[in-house]
């Protein structure tokens, strides 16, 4: 394997992460998670993510370059998450890489968290093929975006006009009485229940919508849908199966997601699609997606479960993707951007 030995750092969220990567190699890729902070509030606390990345970034960091079996002289250039996320998380991240990059006199990149999402396949499954469409499925972000190059040339093609995905996985989890974050706990619980027990609506896919959002996604309509069932059996002292509820609410999520991305391939003349976001781990989607695709004759790109939720090593086989196309290096002043857009 060769090309350049790229250290990456992220720090949008709750994850202090730090990966590390030869190219297209996957070499660290080490995470500290502050979930546990945060779980008791039901979400994630900005003050008490920043403070937890301030701890956590040294001894991360030097795990990661232990796990690689390196040391800081050997690295070509440095990349960071510089937005969107919280501004408390990021700017910790960003003060880290870009110390690191003035010190060593190497490169450095600062580099959108949504396109690293979606650029992280390459460590699973090599180059993306062009152009591919991606569903990006996180915590804050739910797009399609048509990807003709992973370094600069991205178009968002639908996006969610309320809730994102793992939002509504979140907060559906709260209503649910079970833990934060929701997307794990809800895809456990929903192997043992029926997707068929309760009929919820598919957001944005009535005919009126679809004039209007053809590839757009909502999920809010959903949520309230799930609150209202749950209100109802209450009153009606009705106990309620966590598990059916669950597996149904899934399957309403998989189904518009899926839906939508292979009509919106069709539509477009895509033949390739690639996951990415927390959002992407979730089981009942990676088999719904893997099964529509193939009748649709698109074929699709998943990446391993543990590289969709926020890590470092996405960031780092970004920048790696970036310094091969020849693009010039940030300036050690670009500021954090907690809104940047794809
Ligand atoms: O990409 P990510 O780690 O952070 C953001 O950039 O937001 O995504 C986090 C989201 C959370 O909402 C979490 O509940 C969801 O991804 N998630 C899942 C699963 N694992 C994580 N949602 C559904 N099924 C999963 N297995
Ligand atoms: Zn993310």
């Amino acid at each position: 394997m060769s090309g350049p030995l790229v250290l990456g750092i992220e720090s949008s969220c709750d994850e202090t992460s730090v990966g590390i990567v030869r190219g297209t190699e996957l070499l660290a890729n080490e995470v500290a998670s502050s979930v546990e902070l945060h779980a008791r509030f039901g979400g994630v606390v900005p003050e008490v993510a920043s403070r937890a990345h301030l701890e956590a970034m040294v001894p991360t960091l030097e795990r990661a370059l232990a796990k690689a079996d390196t040391d800081l002289g050997e690295v070509d250039a440095i990349a960071v998450t510089a937005g969107p996320g919280l501004m408390g998380s990021l700017v910790v991240g960003l003060s880290a890489a870009k110390t690191l990059a003035s010190v060593l006199k190497v490169p450095f990149y600062g580099l959108n968290h949504l396109v690293g999402h979606v650029a992280v396949d390459i460590l699973d499954h090599g180059p993306l093929p062009t152009p591919v469409l991606a569903l990006l499925v996180s915590g804050g972000h739910t797009q399609l975006l048509e990807v003709r190059d992973i370094t600069g040339d991205i178009d968002e093609v639908g996006t969610t006009i309320d809730d994102a995905a793992g939002e509504a996985y979140d907060k559906v989890a709260r209503l649910l009485g079970l833990e934060y974050p929701g997307g794990p706990v809800i895809d456990k619980a929903a192997q043992d229940g029926d997707p068929k027990a309760v009929a919820f609506p598919r957001g944005l896919t009535a005919r009126h919508d679809m004039a209007k959002h053809r590839f757009d996604y909502s999920f809010s309509g959903l949520k309230t849908a799930v609150a209202r069932y749950v209100e109802r059996s209450e009153r009606d002292g009705e106990p309620i199966s966590v598990d059916d509820v669950a597996a149904s609410f899934q399957e309403a999520v998989a189904d518009v997601l899926t839906g939508k991305a292979v009509d919106a391939c069709q539509e477009l003349g895509i033949k390739h699609m690639v996951l990415g976001g927390g959002v992407a781990a979730n089981s009942r989607l990676r088999t719904l997606m893997a099964e529509r695709c193939e009748k649709a004759g698109v074929e699709l790109r998943r990446p391993r479960p543990g590289l969709c939720t926020d890590n470092g090593a996405m960031i780092a086989v970004l920048g790696a993707q970036v310094i091969e196309a020849g693009r010039a290096p940030s300036s050690l002043e670009i500021p954090a951007d907690s809104g940047m857009p794809v």
